[in-house]
């Protein structure tokens, strides 16, 4: 079944702050599909540690959470076996940015370096077209 993969990004709370980025799939092209959210949530001891986190059944530009909705990118087409990798990935990466931000301090790694590396690692693996990672490195990061 083909499956479409975002990114999407949220409003921050300041000009400086870095905006929230998250992964989304859906099975339809237009705002108001269905979709499946990817994303990572700080695991509120305020450590700089993420959680890798599952939303379901939410529409794609909606509010998410408190989260003001602000802007989205078409990733690409992918396939289940895409999929399968991307939620692999995904665990990889959430450890990637936790042990970053142990050695490194907190917050130096964020939820828009997790999404850089999945994408990273599917078109490093051919999942996804060569120049996908350059488009989503260009999509807004703070405000
Ligand atoms: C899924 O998509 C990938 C990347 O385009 C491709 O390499 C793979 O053959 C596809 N798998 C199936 C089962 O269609």
């Amino acid at each position: 079944m083909v499956a479409y993969l975002w990114l999407v990004w949220y409003q921050a709370c300041t000009k400086a702050s870095p905006k929230h980025w998250a992964l989304a799939v859906t099975y339809e092209l237009h705002e108001r599909a269905y979709a499946t959210f990817y994303e990572i949530v700080g695991d509120g001891t305020g450590m700089g540690q993420f959680l890798p986190t599952v939303v379901r059944r939410v529409h794609l530009t909606g509010t998410h959470g408190h989260q003001l909705y602000d802007g989205k990118m078409l990733v690409g087409e992918i396939n289940d076996s895409v999929l399968g990798a991307l939620e692999m990935y995904g665990e990889t990466a959430v450890e990637l940015v936790n042990s970053h931000n142990r050695k490194r301090g907190l917050g130096e790694s964020n939820c828009q370096d997790w999404a850089i590396i999945i994408i990273r690692s599917l078109e490093d693996s051919l999942l996804l077209p060569r120049g996908t990672l350059a488009k989503v490195e260009r999509c807004p990061r703070f405000g």
